[in-house]
């Protein structure tokens, strides 16, 4: 019996050093420690032990139970142990490799113009305003002297969404409505994004476009020069060379573009003012008498000019940019730039 004992310690540590995972090790315990295992098994049976050898019987499978027992716990602990290690060294972070690093952000080329734009028309004393993008075809065109049928909206492709509501087509409609609500003086400078259904290097469906308008007694085209003179020098630079250029607009009489000298080649003519030496930089002109009755405005006492620019336009022209539709596509190679 006493034989039993040992053979039976024997084989229950050879199996505990083969019992790596957790499972294994507690299938040892269970096997030999549990209820009906086979050290309890041995136990039960002291009844069978001849009396003299009953003393050493129990006292050596008490031993046995207590190696195994300790045995198995340090077997769990072990395995514990080993298994946190084995987590770290996967978890490991090499503290030693460079970071990422933050990228910063840039203002937008075209944000950049309209702030710009923006602060130099404060400084002459206009306020900042802005309008609807959705718009009826009042404000759009009617009010605008630009009647139904009239060929001038031709100049104008247009975004319909209904009958009378239209995508606007320019910012010029801000003038109205402000107009409308408040009596001269007036100097207001209108930001906002406008569409046309156009698409190509110097078009894109969406665009931005700043408005200006100035009314009060006694405003003449000389006011209009002046202002618009002293805009594009700050823009462009004191040496920068400007044309009025007689043109027609709807809601302006008489109406001008501005075109500036190249600035590209300095009037020698390139493929950017298309050998022409000059690139046209905004239309404006003085205010229709049509639409000041539009707006209950007296033509006989207020006078006014009105402008209006785009800025992806100027955003090209200053930064030297040739194909409009990089300032939409948000590589961040290309806005890095500016
Ligand atoms: N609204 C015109 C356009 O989009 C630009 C313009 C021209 C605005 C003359 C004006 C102006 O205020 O007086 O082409």
């Amino acid at each position: 019996m006493i034989a039993d004992i040992q053979q039976l310690e024997k084989a229950a540590l050879a199996e505990l050093e083969n019992a790596r995972a957790e499972d294994s090790i507690l299938a040892v315990r269970t096997k030999y420690l549990g209820r009906k295992g086979l050290l309890t098994g041995l136990l039960r049976n002291i009844s069978q032990v001849p009396i003299d050898e009953k003393p050493l019987f129990g006292k050596r499978c008490n031993e046995v139970k207590e190696i195994l027992e300790t045995k198995i716990d340090e077997a769990l602990q072990l395995q514990t142990q080993g298994e946190k290690e084995e987590s770290l060294a996967r978890e490991k972070i090499d503290v030693t490799l460079p970071g990422r690093g933050i990228r910063s952000g840039r203002i937008h080329p075209v944000i950049q113009i309209r702030r710009e734009i923006c602060d130099i028309f404060a400084s002459f004393g206009f306020s900042v305003v802005e309008g609807p993008e959705v718009e009826l075809d009042y404000y759009n065109f009617e009010a605008l002297n630009i009647p139904k049928d009239h060929p001038a909206r031709d100049m104008q492709d247009t975004f319909y969404i209904e009958d009378n509501i239209v995508l606007r087509t320019h910012t010029s409609p801000v003038q109205v409505r402000i107009m409308e609500k408040v009596k001269p003086p007036v100097r207001i400078l209108c930001p906002g994004r406008v569409y046309r259904p156009d698409s190509d290097v110097s078009h894109t469906p969406m665009f931005h476009q700043i408005e200006g308008l100035l009314v009060d007694k006694g405003v003449s085209f000389a006011d209009l020069k002046g202002i618009l003179t002293a805009f594009l020098k700050k823009v462009f630079g004191d040496d920068t060379t400007l044309r009025f250029r007689p043109s027609f607009f709807p809601f302006t009489e008489p109406s001008a573009e501005v075109d500036i000298r190249c600035v590209i080649c300095q009037g020698k003519g390139c493929r950017v003012c298309g050998q022409s030496g000059w690139l046209e930089i905004l239309g404006s002109g003085m205010v229709d008498p049509a639409v000041f009755q539009n707006v209950g405005y007296d033509a006989e006492v207020y006078s006014g000019f009105a402008f209006g620019l785009g800025l992806e336009r100027i955003a090209m022209l200053k930064y030297g940019i040739t194909d409009i539709r990089l300032l939409f596509e948000n590589d961040i190679r290309f806005l890095k730039q500016f």
